[in-house]
């Protein structure tokens, strides 16, 4: 999820780049850079931190030059630092890229082979140094890319640059986005439209596979095999406000829609189908330690608590570990009880949460080991842990926690795979299963988010409500309190979250002709889906409205619920990850229709960073 932006013309680029990096700002912001080209020469300006370290040196350097690219980053491989930061050069190439390489670790192994010294810890830095290698084969830039593209594993969107040809860029996109704008005697290339938007309206949209030769005066696209192929160019007509939102009327919008995606960048390269096994780059727990824990302590607050409680189930499941789940804000002040053979995971989007934070490092200096699976690279979770697994996702800008939940719950998923394959809870072949289940993870949420039109009836008919229950059992608990926490925060509506079962222990009370139940019911093992269908009985008795989240084949609850929101049958464990998006919508839609701020609710921050 970083941001990329190119300049070629007539103009000086680097204010170009730098204006255009600006407007990207919203998808990284841990360092950024710009490589510009005068005649012969690169000149390279980076620096960590806000885009105004970069905005200053660049006033500063002065580097000139027509044609440039430009980044702003979001870690994913190597903390953010000056050396990190992107554009990457070797000898005469520079790069910028946005996604992920995942046999980064093998190709450096074999450049070192052949000399090659890295200056960075990142993935990227493979590509400058591949292309360099075609180029002193022989080849020309664009063949060069193709050299180096057949050599990668991954996901990008690449912009090249070379002292060797200081004309033209090249760029290519495989599973990130890369658009190319049209000028007059100048074009542009971004990872997306607002950076381009004050130059021209005029945008190409590359498509998977393809490549782009661009100069001052051109704009020449082919396919991967080097066939030349015309591209529809795109008029938009968006305000710089709706292009930074992708066309999408809020953030948390488009983070719902970018969940697919999201989910797919946390699991790449993370599966290992054929062995039954999962790779975190950077593990470092032996077996022996993992077979010698003996409680895992899940530590996190909001939205990041609820993922902790549908993680308790999975890695108890898969992993046969005990596993609590604490408030990290009540943990520390009830003298714990922590060993030496606990692990303490802290969960976070942001890696900056005070309360979570505390708790782990309390965890840490009372002797556990800490693990932290977080979204933030570089953050402080992150350096208080021995051990990360990071959940790319990519930046989140809305309040309300969306694709960080989602994320979090597959991350946790590939954990309890690991921990039951080295426990040996868990035999090659049901790893292998699990992790099917996992591959169709990403395609189930493109489906699920086809729902969109019944949740805004439902959302219509209850966007008046005073209040609303959300019941799920077994891993749809969490997914209750989820829905509930969504709802309140951005609709501002009381919601409550509650297991199945404890309905009659209390919120039963609650029901009327007036109170909305909804009934997170797909039909699993461990949802104990007959007793939910009890559930709806007694709400349906009492006069509530139940509206039903129910699998796409379920001809049961049907009759029973006033209404059904239909969702694809994905496994026990994961049912979670789908289950969620339609209360995610929800909450979106009731808040939009009552004319709420959705992105900044009242009262709310991103990163809560006070106790
Ligand atoms: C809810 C929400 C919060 C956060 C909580 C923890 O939508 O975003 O409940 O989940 O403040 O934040 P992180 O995950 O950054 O530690």
């Amino acid at each position: 999820m970083c941001g990329i932006v190119g300049y070629v013309g007539d103009k000086e680029s680097a204010p170009i780049l730098v204006s255009g990096l600006k407007k990207l700002e919203y998808r990284g912001y841990d360092s950024a850079g710009v490589a510009v080209v005068n005649r012969n020469q690169l000149n390279v300006v980076r620096a960590t931190g806000k885009l105004r370290n970069l905005e200053n040196r660049v006033v500063a350097d002065q580097p000139q030059g027509n044609i440039g690219i430009g980044h702003t980053r979001w870690a994913t491989h190597g903390r953010p630092s000056d050396e990190n930061a992107h554009p990457h050069t070797y000898k005469n190439v520079a790069v910028v890229h946005n996604g992920i390489i995942e046999n980064h670790l093998a190709l450096k192994e074999q450049l070192r082979a052949k000399g090659h010294v890295f200056s960075s810890e990142t993935d990227t830095e493979v590509f400058a140094h591949l292309i360099s290698d075609e180029l002193e084969a022989g080849k020309e830039l664009p063949d060069a890319v193709r050299g180096a593209l057949d050599q990668v594993k991954g996901t990008y969107a690449l912009a090249v640059v070379s002292a060797l040809d200081p004309h033209r860029i090249v760029c290519t996109k495989n599973a990130s986005p890369m658009v190319l704008g049209l000028g007059e005697g100048q074009n542009f290339i971004a990872s997306d439209v607002p950076a381009v938007l004050e130059h021209t309206r005029d945008i190409v949209y590359m498509e998977e596979g393809d490549l782009a030769v661009v100069t001052a005066a051109r704009v020449d696209v082919y396919t991967r095999q080097g066939q030349k192929v015309n591209r529809p160019t795109r008029r938009i007509d968006w305000t710089p406000m709706m292009a930074e939102k992708g066309g999408h009327k809020h953030f948390m919008h488009k983070e719902i829609f970018e969940q697919p995606r999201a989910v797919a960048d946390t699991v790449r390269g993370r599966m290992l189908l054929t062995e039954g096994d999962v790779h975190f780059e950077g593990w470092n727990l032996t077996p022996e330690k993992v077979r010698s824990l003996s409680k895992i302590t899940i530590l996190a607050c909001g939205t990041s608590w609820h993922s902790g409680v549908a993680g308790k189930h999975m890695i108890e499941t898969l992993a046969r570990m005990p596993v609590e789940v604490e408030l990290a804000s009540e943990f520390r002040y009830r003298d714990p009880i922590v060993e030496s053979s606990h692990l303490a995971i802290a969960i976070s989007q942001s890696g900056e949460t005070a309360d979570t934070l505390a708790a782990f490092k309390e965890a840490k200096s009372r002797g556990a080991t800490a693990m932290a699976i977080c979204n933030v690279i570089g953050s402080a979770m992150t350096r208080e842990a021995e051990f990360s697994v990071m959940t790319n996702a990519g930046p989140e800008i809305g309040v309300a926690s969306t694709k960080a939940f989602t994320t979090q719950l597959v991350a946790l998923y590939l954990l309890a795979v690991k921990l039951g394959r080295i426990r040996g809870t868990l035999s090659v072949q049901a790893a292998q299963e699990h992790l099917t289940h996992l591959t169709l993870i990403p395609k189930m949420i493109e489906d699920v988010l086809k729902c969109e039109p019944a949740v805004k009836r439902v959302a219509r008919e209850f966007m008046n409500a005073q209040d609303f229950l959300f019941l799920g059992r077994g891993p749809m608990h969490p997914v209750a309190l989820e829905g509930a926490l969504k709802l309140k925060e951005i609709s501002y509506i009381h919601a409550e979250g509650y297991a199945g079962g404890e309905m009659k222990h209390g919120p039963i009370a609650l029901i009327d002709e007036k109170m909305p139940v909804v009934v997170i019911a797909p039909k699993q093992p461990h949802v104990a889906y007959e007793k939910i269908i009890g559930n709806i009985e007694e709400v349906r008795a009492r006069g509530g409205q139940v509206i039903a989240v129910i699998d796409e084949d379920d001809a049961q609850v049907g009759g029973l619920a006033n209404h059904v929101i239909r969702i694809p049958a994905a496994c026990a464990l994961l049912a979670p990850v789908i289950a969620t998006i339609p209360l995610q919508l929800l909450a979106y839609h009731v808040a939009e229709m009552r004319g709420n701020d959705v992105d900044q609710p009242r009262n709310l921050a991103k990163s809560v960073t006070v106790e």
